[in-house]
C-alpha cells in the first residue's frame, strides 16, 4: 500500500465575493487560511480552529459554514461570500450600520462572523423573531459579552430591510 502524499497540491477555483480565483493549494490546507493568506481577505477571523467560536464564518454555496472546518479542496468550484462581500462600495450594509448604531461590538473580533451569520439569516428569514436571531448566532462566541446589543442590532436591520416600522413608530 502506498503512503498518502500529504503535500500533494491541487488547482482549485473559487468565486469569492463575485471574483473568480484559481489557486494551487495543498490538500491539507484549510479554506479559512486560503481566504486570509492567498486571497488577502483578512476580515474572516480565526479563533479556535475547531468549529467552536464562529469567527471564521463565511457563506459557502448559500450556507453559513465555519471555514476552519472545510478543506480548501472541498470548496473547489464554490461561490463564497466573506465579510468583505457584505458592504457596497462606499457604503455599509444595513447590518453593519445597525451594529454601529446599537454598539453591538467592543473589540470587534467576533463581529465579522456575527455579521455573516446574521446576513445568512436575513436572506433566508427576512422577519426573524428574537429566538431565531439567537439561534442563528448560537455558534458565535463574543468574549466581550455584547450579545444583547448584537440581537438588537440584527432585529433593527431586519426591520429596516423589510421596510417595516418598529411597534413604537407605528401610527
Ligand atoms: S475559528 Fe472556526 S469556528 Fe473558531
Ligand atoms: S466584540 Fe469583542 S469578542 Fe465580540
Amino acid at each position: 500500500m502506498s503512503a498518502m502524499n500529504k503535500s500533494s497540491r491541487h488547482m482549485i477555483r473559487l468565486q469569492v465575493n463575485g471574483q473568480e480565483s484559481e489557486i494551487e493549494v495543498e490538500a491539507r490546507r484549510l479554506l479559512v487560511d486560503v481566504i486570509r493568506e492567498d486571497l488577502g481577505l483578512t476580515g474572516t477571523h480565526i479563533g479556535c480552529e475547531h468549529g467552536v467560536c464562529g469567527n471564521c464564518t463565511v457563506i459557502l454555496n448559500g450556507e453559513a459554514v465555519n471555514s476552519c472546518l472545510v478543506l480548501a479542496v472541498q470548496a473547489d468550484g464554490a461561490e463564497i461570500t466573506t465579510i468583505e462581500g457584505l458592504g457596497q462600495q462606499g457604503g455599509l450594509h444595513p447590518l453593519q450600520k445597525a451594529f454601529k448604531k446599537q454598539h453591538a461590538l467592543q473589540c470587534g473580533f467576533c463581529t465579522p462572523g456575527m455579521l455573516v451569520n446574521a446576513y445568512d439569516l436575513l436572506k433566508k428569514s427576512p422577519n426573524p423573531g428574537r429566538e431565531d436571531i439567537k439561534g442563528a448566532i448560537a455558534g458565535n462566541m463574543c468574549r466581550c459579552g455584547c450579545y444583547d446589543n448584537i440581537v438588537e442590532a440584527i432585529e433593527g436591520a431586519a426591520t429596516e430591510l423589510s421596510g417595516k416600522k418598529k411597534p413604537s413608530e407605528a401610527p
